[in-house]
């Protein structure tokens, strides 16, 4: 009996360990609910407002979130300008085409009109990416608060960043040095069903730009057609990741199916053993692709987070203080 008692308190105490663990990094759920009330719904609504402006920029705020986080933690390291002695992470060719920097600046101008200097800049950018998914048709899901923002962006710590041409094994490896398990990294990737990439990331499949080899076997030979005809406008022409750029859906995973990923680095996780099953799996799942990419979401918006003294709160989302 007593032996029971204790099993049907283990949830329990695994909530309070899991929360403890939280609140030891200094990050929680109800962090603003006092100190400053209003900072998720003026993120929402900002985040929204722009939306409905431009659907696209759904996408950019996801992966700028995404970047935040490989580099350093998530600490706004991303929204940092570079300054006369520094070049931020913003400027490196790896920067890739980050968008959305505006919608923050504007959130971060609002807030400190009602809370100056207690909202950090990288806690916004969590905000905005949870905000964009779930406009986009996404999970909706709460994110713990309390990340303090970084001091430091070098655009030499920007090699951190998986390049698109990447095969299985070595996302894999990559992933799994912040923690990630295989599973992780391919629900991760599903941040692909919104927006494009410029055909400088994907033209090393298309025979024609790349005379040192034929046109990716991977990828379908009708897609290849018409890729290359985009690309024919240049290196900064664009192609969406699926056929539905501003809905977050699974049909990233049904592309990848029918040898229609965009990137060596999408496509790859179809080809290979290791990762194809997980693939199908969300392509024939979405409410399974919706749920692991929330809980994925939470952790990598937990990457080597500065709470505490450890950082600082911006007063502006592009420069220290
Ligand atoms: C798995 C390794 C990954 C690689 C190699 C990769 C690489 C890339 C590349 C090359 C682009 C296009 C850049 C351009 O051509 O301008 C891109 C776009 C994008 N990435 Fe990733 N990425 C990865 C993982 C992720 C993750 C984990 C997320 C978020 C959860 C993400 C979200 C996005 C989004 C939303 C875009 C579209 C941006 C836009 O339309 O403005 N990516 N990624
Ligand atoms: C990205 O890097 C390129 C240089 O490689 C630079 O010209 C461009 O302005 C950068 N983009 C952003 C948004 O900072
Ligand atoms: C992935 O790339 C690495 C480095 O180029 C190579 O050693 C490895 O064999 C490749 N793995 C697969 C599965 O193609």
């Amino acid at each position: 009996m007593a032996f029971y008692n204790l099993l049907s308190f283990f949830p329990l105490v695994l909530f309070i360990l899991s929360g403890a663990r939280f609140s030891v990094r200094g990050l929680s759920m109800g962090y603003y609910g006092m100190r400053c009330p209003f900072a998720e719904n003026i993120v929402k609504n900002t985040v929204n407002d722009a939306l409905q402006a431009d659907p696209t920029l759904a996408a950019g705020l996801l992966r700028m979130h995404f970047h935040d986080c490989f580099i350093e933690g998530c600490d706004g390291s991303v929204l940092l300008d570079s300054t006369k002695d520094n070049k931020a992470e913003k400027d490196s060719p790896a920067n890739l085409s980050l968008r959305g920097y505006e919608i923050i600046d504007d959130a971060k101008e609002q807030i400190e009109k009602q809370c100056p200097g207690v909202v950090s800049c990288a806690d916004i950018l969590a905000m905005a990416a949870r905000d964009a998914v779930f406009w986009a048709g996404g999970p909706v899901y709460g994110i713990p608060k309390g990340r303090k923002d970084g001091t430091r962006s070098k655009i030499e710590d920007t090699r951190n960043l998986p390049p698109p041409f990447f095969n299985s094994s070595e996302l894999i490896t990559m992933f799994g040095q912040h923690g990630f398990s295989v599973q992780e990294m391919v629900v991760l990737s599903g941040g692909h069903t919104l927006g494009v990439a410029r055909c400088s990331s994907f033209k090393n499949r298309l025979s024609k730009f790349d005379s040192t080899r034929d046109v990716d076997p991977t990828l379908d030979s009708d897609i290849a057609t018409k890729l290359i005809k985009t690309c024919n406008a240049g290196d900064n022409a664009e192609a969406p990741f699926d056929e539905t750029r501003n809905s977050f859906d699974n049909s990233y995973f049904n592309a990848l199916q029918s040898k229609a990923g965009l990137l060596s680095s999408d496509q790859t996780l179809f080809t290979s053993p290791r990762t194809r099953n997980i693939v199908n799996g969300y392509a024939m799942n979405q409410a399974r692709f919706f749920f692991d990419f929330q809980q994925a979401m939470v952790k990598m918006g937990l990457l080597d987070v500065k709470e505490g003294k450890k950082g600082e709160v911006r007063l502006n989302c592009r420069q220290i203080n």
